[in-house]
């Protein structure tokens, strides 16, 4: 059983500092196994703002994992926008900006979904690259068979039922194609600061799903018509997962929902299985 916390949509220093306090607290008295952070870690990419997020992560007692969004690369230098985006990134949170993390029951796989210039005029949706989705598919081949199979990217790859009109990230269909055939069983994401979870049918005879989890913002002042929230994720080596929601609801952090779903169980299958050995787990935020 792997316990994971999922934060997306930090939004450093445009947060309500009483949520961040609250939440540190909460995740320190009781620290999961690993920290998932998907995107948007800074308001507008300025130093000060990833200083903030930064210390807040290293603040935290467990392993980060974390990827980039959109907001996390800045539009007020372009220069540095084109020519070095993930400077920043790179000097606070972490070196990497696709990191691997494992333990004996899950693999979970960061994917930087964040663009540097898209075709239009709309630069913030994002886009799944296919020479990345390529590299994606090697790095998912070299883990072992039998662990559960997560991805963590910033940008939806489906909207909401009661919103379908909203943007969702570019190539979805191609990136659900190849997490299917990879037998991903649970995507994490946010970008829309709405907290809602999509069933993906998938066509397979053994029934398996692939659970697409969105959160909202877990500390930013900009809601969306929901309140600040996270999820605490328990994944069990069967592939059933348990997903708390815990909601600010202006004094303390409360469980909103809870619910509990079977995802894709990935099992051995004919991959090879190249990585066996315990490699060095690469996490986001470095202590
Ligand atoms: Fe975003």
């Amino acid at each position: 059983m792997t316990r994971i916390v999922h934060l997306s949509d930090l939004h450093f220093d445009r947060v309500d500092q009483r949520v961040v306090q609250a939440l540190r607290d909460e995740i320190n008295a009781d620290p999961p196994d690993l920290i998932a952070v998907s995107g948007d870690l800074t308001q507008r990419a300025h130093r000060h703002e990833y200083r903030s997020s930064g210390a807040f992560l290293r603040s935290l007692n467990a392993p980060v994992l974390a990827v980039p969004g959109n907001h996390d690369i800045t539009y007020l230098n372009m220069l540095e926008r084109f020519l070095d985006p993930y400077r920043r990134w790179r000097r606070f949170v972490s070196r990497d900006v696709e990191p691997i993390w494992r333990d004996d029951t899950v693999a979970v796989v960061g994917l930087n979904t964040a663009r540097r210039f898209t075709f239009g005029l709309d630069w913030s949706k994002g886009r799944y690259g296919v020479g990345q989705l390529r590299k994606f598919r090697r790095r998912v081949q070299e883990l072992p068979p039998n662990l559960f199979r997560i991805v963590v990217a910033h940008h939806p790859l489906h909207p909401p039922e009661t919103e379908p009109e909203l943007a969702i990230v570019g190539r979805a269909e191609r990136a659900l194609a190849c997490f299917q055939k990879l037998r991903i069983g649970l995507v994490l994401s946010g970008h829309l600061h709405r907290d809602y979870v999509h069933t993906h049918a998938v066509e397979a005879e053994d029934d398996t799903r692939m659970l697409i989890v969105q959160a909202s913002t877990a500390t930013s002042t900009r809601l969306r018509g929901e309140p600040n929230a996270y999820h605490r994720l328990t994944v069990e080596p069967s592939g059933q997962v348990l997903i708390e929601v815990r909601a600010w609801d202006g004094e303390r952090w409360r469980t909103a929902r809870a619910r509990e779903q079977g995802a894709r169980l990935t099992r051995p299958s004919a991959e090879p299985a190249a990585a066996e050995s315990r490699a060095p787990a690469s996490t986001g935020a470095e202590a």
